[in-house]
């Protein structure tokens, strides 16, 4: 991965009409991963997430609990900081749409379409998907089901602005066409460009029948669909229209990571609206897959979700971290299952990584009191090792500029597993018995070096464990600074503690 000197990720902003579950910090985790790991090649990364709180959802929740919209929301946003917190989600900016930065934006992206004449007023008659938030015509639906959700939609008839999505389809076809990366995985460029192929009906962008949600700026009876100022976001946190330079140096965004259940509004409702602002497109939408209970689709109804607080507090935020990234082949869906959870903690937590790091910690206390040892000459196993970690570096990077972040994973457990049976082949209590103490000591420094290495390599994964790590160490240097460059081999000085 070359270092391009910014990197703009963006969440999807949840909504809060409820706590949320581990579904959504699947996501989170997997953006924080990426933002910490181009953080660590030096990249200056903005990583925003947020709140979409606007909306009739959103309405109708607060009024089923007595409360007024912002005053429930309010409530629920405050949850999802808390959640964020926990799992060391390192965003550095988040938007909620009732904030009047949001706000100022919003309307001057209305008023600015609406000029250019790609908004016109007219009457919409159709279904809508309240949970969803999206229009359907009728051949689209289901068995008369929303199609992406598959629950009941209410037809509705309301005087409404409409955006000409129609016209822009032939362009925005041919920007996919150019550019393979926009779009992925292919899976979901194809589903899209069969959506666009399909036709497009002008997009009803703004509703008459309630009051929550942010005024066309010119036409105080209708708010604005609540879709067209969600993803607005990624412009209010890119400073659009607040800050020139901040804005030019960080848009493009370099990817916004979604579920695949919102690629449609991603891929062609989002880059639709930027091209009629003459703004440039984000370079990557990624779509990922769904993560399933026990093979099913999580949901309050069903009551299968998983509350991702409980979890943690049971696990640990790394174990679960590490599970929903290793566990699921990004793109596709996964499942989770507490069973297969387990088994990761006990396999590769703490059979591999944890024994690696005990017993070289303890062989240096036991053998060198501690302090790491000058190394003798190398032998083909430590030269082995040595291009193992080398490669495993290089290998991490490129999956992650590719999105794979299970197989960066499994790169850095597979260097794992090779120190674990360089410690079994070189045998140092062998060698302490026989009074080998040269070979000792560099096999002790091998140990510990690769283990600094792979603290380097883990800690944009896992956090918490790459600082308790490097502690065990006892390295001088501050983990926070460290960069990819220190991944060479020999940054270990001996003598450490
Ligand atoms: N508010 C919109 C997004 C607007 S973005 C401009 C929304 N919010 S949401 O609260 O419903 O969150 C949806 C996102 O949460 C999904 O796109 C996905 O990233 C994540 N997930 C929710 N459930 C999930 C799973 N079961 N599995 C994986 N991700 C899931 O849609």
């Amino acid at each position: 991965m070359s270092s391009t000197g910014k990197y703009y990720i963006t969440t999807p902003i949840y909504y809060p009409s409820d706590r949320l579950h581990i579904g959504h910090a699947y996501t989170s985790t997997i953006a924080d991963s990426l933002a910490r790991w181009h953080r660590f090649r030096g990249d200056d990364v903005l990583f925003l997430t947020g709140s979409d709180e606007h909306g009739q959802k959103i309405e109708r929740v607060a009024a089923s609990v007595d409360m007024e919209p912002k005053e429930y929301v309010d409530k629920i946003v405050g949850t999802f900081k808390d959640l964020w917190e926990k799992y060391d989600i390192s965003y550095d900016d988040f938007v909620r749409t009732t904030e009047e930065r949001h706000y100022r934006v919003v309307q001057e992206v209305f008023r600015r379409i609406h000029a250019k004449g790609d908004i016109y007023k007219g009457e919409y008659e159709g279904w809508y998907c309240t949970p969803c938030e999206a229009f359907w015509v009728e051949n689209k639906l289901q068995d008369g089901n929303c199609p992406d959700c598959g629950r009941p939609v209410e037809l509705i008839k309301e005087e409404s602005y409409f955006f000409r999505l129609s016209k822009y389809a032939q362009p925005l076809l041919q920007h996919i066409e150019e550019h393979p990366e926009f779009i992925q995985p292919e899976s979901r460029r194809n589903e899209m460009v069969n959506f666009i192929k399909s036709g497009l009906e002008d997009l009803c962008v703004s509703r008459t029948t309630f009051d929550w949600g942010i005024p066309v700026p010119f036409d105080d009876e209708h708010v604005i669909y609540v879709w067209f100022d969600a993803v607005i976001n990624y412009l209010t946190g890119a400073s659009f229209l607040r800050d020139e330079a901040a804005f030019q140096h960080y848009w493009p965004a370099d990817l916004h990571l979604v579920g695949k259940e919102i690629m449609r509004f991603h891929t062609i409702i989002w880059p639709i609206m930027l091209m009629a602002l003459d703004i440039p497109l984000p370079k990557t939408i990624f779509g990922h897959g769904w993560l399933l209970m026990d093979h099913e689709k999580m949901s309050k109804s069903k009551g299968n979700v998983i509350d991702p607080v409980a979890l943690a507090d049971e696990f640990g935020v790394d174990a679960i971290r590490y599970f929903l990234m290793r566990e699921v082949s990004f793109g596709q869906d996964g499942n989770f299952s507490r069973r297969a959870l387990i088994e990761r903690i006990n396999a590769d937590l703490a059979n591999d990584l944890g024994n690696l790091l005990h017993r070289t910690v303890a062989m240096i206390h036991r053998y060198r009191d501690g302090v790491i040892p000058q190394p003798g000459a190398a032998t083909d196993l430590e030269t082995d090792l040595q291009q193992l970690a080398a490669a495993t570096a290089g290998d991490v990077d490129s999956h992650i500029e590719s999105l794979e972040l299970n197989a960066a994973l499994s790169a850095i457990w597979k260097l794992i597993g090779r120190a674990n049976k360089y410690v079994d082949e070189a045998e140092p209590w062998v060698l302490h018995r026989t009074g080998q103490t040269e070979r000792l000591d560099t096999v002790l420094y091998n140990l510990a070096e690769t283990l600094r290495i792979i603290v380097l390599l883990i800690k944009s994964f896992l956090p918490k464990t790459g600082v308790k790590m490097w502690a065990q160490l006892g390295i001088d240097q501050d983990l926070e600074v460290c960069s990819f460059e220190d991944t060479a081999w020999g940054g270990l000085e001996p003598g450490t503690k």
